[in-house]
């Protein structure tokens, strides 16, 4: 099984040198080589640790070229069209190439349209790395067959349930971000985190997959944490409650806000960088909880991916 990997920074690197431990012991991995890596700056053929540029190619080439029967994209995030790893995907399940991503963009904006080409071909798509990375929420659901979801709840931003958790200890709006970024936990630019369009992005995901629906990221409202002030945390303190971002879908709603909780919901307690998610189907309630972030995570979530692929699970 030839794999093309689709950008090669933090998590692509991760990726590789997983893949490589991993292939060292478990024999499922030992027909699986790398035979490309591709980054705006071009193509590299073959598995090196140090990427060069073979050729000077596009990633929709590159797919021609290499020919692949996998491509895992690792790339930035696009949210403008998704481009261009919406083409990419089209074009390799197109012509039956399974897709591995940890890249939430194209399944945020063309969840259906990329899945109505995969089931056409019979093409696989494997995506844990997109919702709280190597956590299994996705693939959760993949072991959890004919059952009927009506519900899903959680924490899916690390960066925001950071800041919110910090606030709760008595840091100002500021000082929180700056201790955030000073440790890895937000970007240099962290909008898409503060605003709730990251968890927005991650909610439509999962309610798509498990719900069955047709949701795109803008199709629906959400709302992150900028707006909580000073007040309103020390009100929520002072009763004995937290203020935390909440993302919920069920078959009529679907939405990110900040909820105050109390101590009776399991969500109350999960602080920190820490990502958590409560599924309600007719049979049971599960609640899930880990981390949500992080290259080696991610690149967790895309290996695990692709064990389940060459098990015939995916
Ligand atoms: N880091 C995490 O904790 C984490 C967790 C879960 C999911 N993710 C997702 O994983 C992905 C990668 O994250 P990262 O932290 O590894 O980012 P990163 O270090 O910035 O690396 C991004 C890689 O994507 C490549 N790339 C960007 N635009 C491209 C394009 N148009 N065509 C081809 N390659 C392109 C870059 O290539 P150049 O070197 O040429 O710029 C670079 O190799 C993102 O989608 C992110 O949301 C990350």
């Amino acid at each position: 099984m030839k794999l093309l990997l689709i950008g090669y920074g933090n998590v692509g690197k991760a990726f590789r040198k997983l893949f490589h431990e991993k292939k060292e012991r478990y024999p499922i991995l030992q027909n699986v080589e790398i035979v490309g890596i591709v980054t705006r700056q071009g193509l590299m053929l073959g598995d090196k640790e140090n990427f060069t540029v073979d050729k000077q190619v596009s990633v929709l080439d590159a797919i021609d070229y290499v020919k692949p029967d996998v491509i895992v994209d690792m790339s930035s995030p696009n949210y403008k069209d998704g481009e261009p790893s919406v083409s990419a995907y089209m074009r390799a399940l197109s012509n039956g190439i399974h897709v591995i991503t940890v890249n939430k963009a194209p399944l945020a904006l063309k969840f259906r349209e990329i899945f109505d080409v995969a089931e056409k071909v019979g093409a696989k798509i494997g995506f844990q790395g997109t919702v709280m990375s190597g956590t299994p929420s996705v693939n959760l659901f993949r072991i959890q067959p004919v059952v009927e979801v009506s519900r899903i709840r959680g924490i899916l931003n690390g960066t925001t349930n950071y800041i919110l958790t910090r606030l709760y200890e008595g840091l100002s709006f500021n000082e929180a971000i700056k201790e955030a970024k000073e440790k890895g936990y937000a970007e240099e630019d962290p909008t898409l985190d503060l605003n709730g369009f990251d968890a927005a992005a991650k909610l439509t995901i999962l309610t798509n997959f498990v719900m069955n629906r047709n949701v795109k990221i803008g199709d629906f409202k959400f709302k992150g944490i900028t707006e909580i002030t000073s007040e309103e945390i020390r009100r929520a303190k002072s009763e004995g409650k937290k203020i935390k971002l909440i993302a919920y879908a069920d078959n009529y709603t679907i939405q990110v806000s900040p909820q105050v909780l109390s101590p009776q919901d399991p969500l109350y307690y999960i602080d920190g960088v820490e990502n958590a998610l409560e599924i309600q189907n007719e049979i049971q309630r599960i609640i899930i909880r880990g981390p949500g972030a992080g290259p080696i995570n991610a690149a967790y979530g895309a290996l695990s991916d692709l064990v389940l692929l060459l098990e015939g699970c995916l």
